[in-house]
């Protein structure tokens, strides 16, 4: 069984990617704290099927966060539905596979895009209501694969190393007005897509030679360190890199 943080009742959460993989993880684990839960997402299937399965406890925009007028909409609804927003969790992403000799200089741009750009946009959109509360909490998914030096997504590991340099300079400009802001970076977690697309029995083992923990990491064990670096049991956490890998590093 999950903690449960009673200072997180209530608030007000907007999880972008927030219908599948860890994103689901993170919508499903704020819900069950009792916090009003917006979930953008591009895939309305799952968004709609999510949003049947919380009940009122979430509210399905779709929304594809490389569109960054849509994307403010987005959180603007959510802010018209629910109130101000207390906490950003920046999860949407697509890690694609690519090779660094064909990267053109538009894919390159629209990693950058899915992958960086919106977390930037949409703190922007909701730094406003904290700054007004005095108190905010923002999370911004990153990734180990530029830790451990991964090869083979060049574009991707680029946006994601970014993702620590704006997380440190917005934990900086902010952190006078009580709002946090940190990263967290997964190691290898088990969602659908890596289970259909890389894991085999071979890089399954690799998983195992490489972490301390010899055990599957499942989209829940991100979950729940998000949700405490959301609440008040982690208030004076901020400006960090949180790396959740098993011991991998
Ligand atoms: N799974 C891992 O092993 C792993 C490892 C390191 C980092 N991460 C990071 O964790 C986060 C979640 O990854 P995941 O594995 O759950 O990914 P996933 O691909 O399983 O899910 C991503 C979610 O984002 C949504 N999404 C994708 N593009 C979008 C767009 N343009 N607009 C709106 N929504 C969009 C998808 O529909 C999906 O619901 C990402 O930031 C990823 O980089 C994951």
């Amino acid at each position: 069984m999950a903690a449960i943080y009673p200072d997180l009742a209530g608030k007000v959460v907007v999880v972008t990617g927030g219908a599948g993989g860890i994103g689901e993880s993170i919508s499903r684990a704020f819900a069950a704290q009792g916090a009003r839960v917006g979930v953008l997402d591009i895939d309305q299937t799952r968004g709609q099927a999510l949003q049947t399965a919380l009940g009122d406890s979430a509210l399905f925009f779709p929304c594809d966060v490389t569109d960054i007028p849509a994307l403010q909409s987005a959180i603007q609804s959510v802010r018209d539905r629910f109130g101000p927003i207390d906490v950003l969790i920046n999860n949407a992403a697509h890690d694609e596979r690519h090779d660094t000799l064909s990267v053109t200089e538009a894919y390159w741009d629209n990693r950058m895009a899915v992958n960086l750009k919106h977390q930037f946009f949409a703190a922007q959109a909701v730094l406003p209501d904290m700054k007004a509360t005095g108190k905010g909490a923002i999370v911004n998914l990153g990734s180990c694969s530029w830790v451990i030096g991964q090869g083979g997504m060049a574009a991707y590991t680029a946006s994601k190393s970014a993702v620590l340099g704006l997380t440190r300079s917005l934990a900086r400009d902010f952190g006078a007005f009580g709002v946090r802001v940190n990263a967290i970076a997964p190691g290898w977690i088990m969602t659908e897509r890596q289970l259909e697309l890389w894991v085999t029995p071979e890089t399954e083992q690799s998983i195992y030679e490489n972490q301390c923990l010899k055990r599957r990491l499942v989209p829940d064990d991100i979950a729940r360190v998000v949700v405490f670096m959301s609440s008040d049991e982690a208030g004076a956490i901020t400006n960090q890199h949180h790396i959740v890998d098993g011991g991998w590093n």
